[in-house]
């Protein structure tokens, strides 16, 4: 049997990359190998006048490749600081954060530059920061793709000009090519900032409330566009939001509290035979690689639990009680 590639036909593999197979998996797995994005343990300290601030506290997070996930959680939690060192603007002081592969600790200034062309999008609530105001939506498009770089011929600038009008069609904005930002409204330069941020095709597309200036009606159509580049252009979505409305429809939602994951919804749509669809939701604390979890606070209220509470093991649960003082 020839172990070259045949022309035509599938590369048969050689026996030292099936060798290399079964030994990758053999190998135990790293955490969260597969995911668009893992965070393990990560530490964020900023020191402002002399005062340590830790805005995140041994964050743990894992996003699937392909995922829609909302972030939400008090001012202050840590959301943004999460989403920025995401995006390669900050790094972590502490733990370890990969995002489709790439190390965001380790990256030199160079790769850190092309993590940010290439690998991540990203788009800001203030709709002014995301888009240059001299510039018409198109151009807006397509400066990313030339500030990658790449060959200046007719037919580059040919297909940068198709993958810039590809995109406008994809989030309904293509009759809106010629405008500049000052011509468009709040909502529109949201999708026009969606499409800058896709440019490039990065796999991860992350948002810091992007609908937090706009109405309801318009942070609608802004959220379509967000479903829109995960369904058809494949990226991997994360928004940060404090709109219900975004938090209720995407599958999961994460919730950070003082700088750490502490509980997730997850809803299931289901289709009966009679074709109607039911939506499930069930809320989950995040269980860390120590076994901590946050219980949620309005439970511990009812109960009145502090401090210490008694745990026990059943069969397929656990039970906690309030301390029993009589003990
Ligand atoms: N550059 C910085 N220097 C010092 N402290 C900072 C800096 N950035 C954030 N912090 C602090 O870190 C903590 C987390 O801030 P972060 O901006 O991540 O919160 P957030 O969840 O995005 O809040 P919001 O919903 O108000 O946007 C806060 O206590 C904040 O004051
Ligand atoms: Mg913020």
């Amino acid at each position: 049997m020839s172990t070259e590639p045949t022309s035509g036909g599938p590369a048969v593999p050689s026996l030292d990359e099936l060798r290399g197979r079964a030994l990758a998996a053999a190998a135990p797995r790293r955490y969260g190998a597969d995911a668009a994005i893992a965070c393990d343990r990560v530490v964020k300290i900023f020191t402002a006048d002399k005062v340590e601030v830790q805005a995140l506290q041994g964050l743990d997070l894992t996003v699937d490749r392909g995922d829609l996930v909302a972030l939400v959680g008090a001012s202050g939690s840590g959301k943004s600081t999460l989403l920025n060192i995401l995006a390669g603007l900050e790094t972590p002081t502490a733990g370890s954060a990969r995002v489709d592969g790439c190390d965001l600790l380790a990256m030199s200034a160079k790769e850190r530059l092309r993590y940010r062309r290439e690998v991540v999008g990203f788009v800001w609530q203030q709709t002014a920061r995301n888009l240059m105001p001299f510039l018409t939506a198109a151009q807006n498009v397509a400066l990313p793709v030339q500030l990658r770089g790449g060959r200046s011929t007719p037919a580059a600038a040919r297909r940068r000009g198709q993958r810039v009008a590809e995109l406008l069609e994809a989030l309904e904005i293509g009759d809106l090519a010629h405008r500049r930002p000052a011509e468009l409204s709040g909502g529109q330069q949201q999708r026009v900032a969606i499409a800058v941020a896709m440019a490039n095709d990065p796999s991860v597309l992350l948002a810091d409330e992007p609908t937090g200036e706009l109405d309801t009606e318009t942070a609608a159509g802004v959220f379509h566009a967000f479903r829109t580049v995960n369904r058809e252009l494949g990226a991997t979505v994360v928004i940060v939001t404090h709109d219900p409305m975004v938090a209720g429809e995407v599958r999961r939602s994460v919730a950070i509290r003082d700088g750490r994951t502490a509980s997730e919804v997850l809803r299931r749509t289901e289709v009966d035979e009679h074709g109607t669809e039911t939506t499930s939701e069930r809320e989950y604390v995040m269980l860390d690689r120590t076994g901590r979890v946050q219980l949620p606070a309005a439970f511990l209220a009812a109960l009145g639990m502090e401090h210490r509470v008694a745990a026990d093991l059943a069969a397929d649960h656990i039970a906690l009680r309030p301390d029993d003082p009589g003990h």
